[in-house]
């Protein structure tokens, strides 16, 4: 990547970064080559900047997670389209903790726990708990294996998507930058997403709504998939994919 390639609105943001990094509105040339140099090399702006806006709170960003995308923000307002007052909530997969934390703040009296495999995930998201005062019970589980209580009234997920085999035609930014584990959805990119729909088959709840984020490619076969939901639904994103998954029982 040469500098011509990197638009002038990127190149505006790195500069208010070394601005913020040396605290000085003059003397910050020398990181900002170095913030340059980090982006030249393909790394994503949002790394650099360490943090982004998500919905109404903000969330730390790194090499530990996946960096939340405008689809999931807009899942938000999926979720809040789709239940009043959840009293339970569960997010599987949380990554940098973004909805579980949104939810926190949406539905302040509810409690929110929020599970994902990865460790490093899961110390990053606490860390968003931290810096945004709001309460989750973040834990290590692999989907629900460590989830004790089955009794939420809301389950949300954004799980890996992209098949195996797709994930070498991502962008390099993606594919370098941001963890394997966030990325890969299995031989068809449904492993997960198929798991968790298994693993809730027998769950004896009165109301439970599950909102699910998938690859447009999925949708109507997902759909057709629930069989045993008595109401389920694809939600468009913003540029009127089929992107979300809303099922009750
Ligand atoms: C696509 S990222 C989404 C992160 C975050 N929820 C978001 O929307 O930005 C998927 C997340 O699922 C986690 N994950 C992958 N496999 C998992 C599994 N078997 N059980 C729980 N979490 C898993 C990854 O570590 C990653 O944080």
């Amino acid at each position: 990547m040469g500098i011509q390639s990197i638009p002038e609105h990127e190149l505006a943001r790195l500069r208010e970064k070394a601005k913020e990094i040396t605290g000085s509105q003059f003397d910050y040339q020398s990181s900002y080559t170095e913030l340059l140099s980090r982006r030249l090399n393909g790394e994503p702006l949002q790394y650099i900047e360490e943090y982004v806006p998500f919905y109404s709170i903000q969330i730390n960003v790194d090499q530990r997670c996946l960096i939340p995308r405008p689809e999931t923000e807009y899942m938000i307002e999926i979720i809040k389209n789709n239940i009043d007052t959840p009293k339970k909530i569960l997010d599987v997969g949380t990554g940098t903790g973004c909805i579980a934390l949104m939810m926190k703040k949406l539905f302040p009296d509810s409690e929110v726990h929020a599970v994902d495999i990865s460790n490093d995930a899961l110390s990053l998201a606490k860390e968003n708990a931290e810096i945004n005062n709001l309460e989750v019970n973040f834990y290590q589980s692999d989907l629900l294996s460590n989830v004790e209580t089955l009794d939420f009234d809301l389950i949300v997920a954004n799980l890996p998507y992209i098949p195996t085999s797709t994930l070498s035609t991502l962008n390099k930014e993606v594919i370098d930058y941001e963890p394997l584990i966030a990325l890969d959805g299995g031989e068809d990119g449904r492993l997960y997403i198929d798991k968790l729909q298994n693993d809730l088959k027998n769950i004896d709840s009165k109301e439970l709504v599950l909102v699910l984020e998938v690859d447009t490619s999925h949708a109507e076969s997902l759909l057709s998939s629930f069989t045993d939901w008595e109401d389920v639904k694809l939600e468009k994103d913003l540029v009127e994919r089929d992107r979300y998954i809303v099922a009750r029982k």
